[in-house]
């Protein structure tokens, strides 16, 4: 059986997943999984696995589709859906209904397998990550996504884009296409999903409403040299493409130069010795999260990707007892 179909058939049967997770070899061994299907699998390198499951699809290339748009009588109107992190499991019933009575779904997906899962659900798929190139600025990419998207709904077409993680969150070219489609007059409207923030509160068992958070894009953080409080959670996106505005293709750090800068800035508030989170979501419900736990003077020594965002815990403060909140507040309510 190939590694695409095991990942397609095991994710979207629960139980299977569970006895998965405590017995893999059992379980890979009965859908007939070769030794080295099985060393990739057990990799938990999900840009290893999603190698293989490209190389084994690459003869659809369903994913290069460029799919002509005639115009139709209908009114054009844009949904937006996201797909979560985790390939299946996170796709909302509503997301699925979208998808299923699109004219045209638009992917920009981070993983091989949800766009064959898209294209199964509807053939007329053309996935956007075509759009971005190597050296190519993103800004550039970002704004063909825009055009493409309102030039689609503006020839009066049905239009699902369908995004990894919650379509809204770093994620402008959405917000920018909803804001185009409905100055033409024509609907348009997002719904969230599963982003990587909510993976990382799950996986750390970290509840950001203890101490309040705060969260930046890497390359804005560090160049308004944002100030932080220490006393909240901090976190960061995009820590393995710090000061770089074209593209990559590649998974590995795009700039371990940036990553240093980002270690001496965040030096300056909590000193070299302070421990932090650097987090990868598992995409794959085979896989496990990575979670790397390192000091500030370590984090160039670790292995960073482009799909990594780390966490700052929040530093301890002594917390306010019960009597005490009650008596601040009775004096603010009397003042
Ligand atoms: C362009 S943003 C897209 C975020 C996405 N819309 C979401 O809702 O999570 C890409 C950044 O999201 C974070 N990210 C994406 N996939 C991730 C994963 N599997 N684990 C941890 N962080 C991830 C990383 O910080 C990465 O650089």
């Amino acid at each position: 059986m190939k590694i695409t179909k095991f990942l397609s058939k095991i994710s979207q049967d629960f139980q299977l997943i569970d006895e998965f997770e405590s017995n893999p070899k059992q379980i890979m061994n009965k859908f007939g999984l070769s030794e080295k299907q099985q060393q990739i699998i057990l990799s938990n390198d999900q840009s290893m696995i999603s190698r293989a499951i490209i190389n084994e699809n690459y003869k659809k290339r369903f994913w290069s589709f460029n799919l002509p748009v005639k115009k139709s009588t209908k009114e054009g109107r844009l949904v937006v859906v996201g797909t979560g992190i985790k390939y299946f499991s996170q796709l909302t019933n509503e997301a699925l209904y979208h998808i299923k009575n699109a004219d045209i779904v638009y992917s920009l997906q981070a993983d091989p397998l949800t766009v064959i899962l898209l294209h199964k659900i509807n053939p007329n798929i053309e996935t956007l990550n075509n759009l971005y190139g190597e050296k190519k600025i993103r800004q550039k990419t970002y704004s063909e996504i825009i055009t493409k998207i309102v030039n689609t709904v503006k020839a009066n077409k049905s239009v699902c884009v369908a995004a990894y993680g919650h379509p809204g969150i770093y994620a402008m070219a959405t917000h920018r296409a909803i804001e185009n489609v409905r100055k033409l007059g024509l609907y348009a409207k997002m719904l969230p999903s599963v982003s990587a923030e909510d993976s990382l509160y799950a996986d750390l068992n970290i509840d950001p409403g203890e101490n309040g958070s705060q969260s930046y894009e890497a390359t804005q953080f560090l160049l308004h040299k944002k100030k932080i409080d220490v006393s909240s959670l901090l976190i960061l996106w995009q820590i393995g493409l710090v000061g770089i505005m074209d593209f990559k293709n590649t998974s590995k750090n795009w700039n371990p130069e940036g990553l240093r800068l980002l270690r001496d800035y965040l030096q300056s508030f909590y000193g070299k010795d302070y421990s932090v989170y650097i987090y990868e979501a598992a995409v794959f419900p085979v896989c496990k999260p990575r979670i790397e736990k390192v000091k500030l003077c370590e984090l160039t020594d670790i292995e960073v990707t482009a799909n990594m965002t780390m966490c700052i815990p929040a530093v301890e403060i002594t917390k306010k007892k019960n009597e005490d909140i009650k008596y601040e507040f009775d004096r603010m309510f009397t003042n």
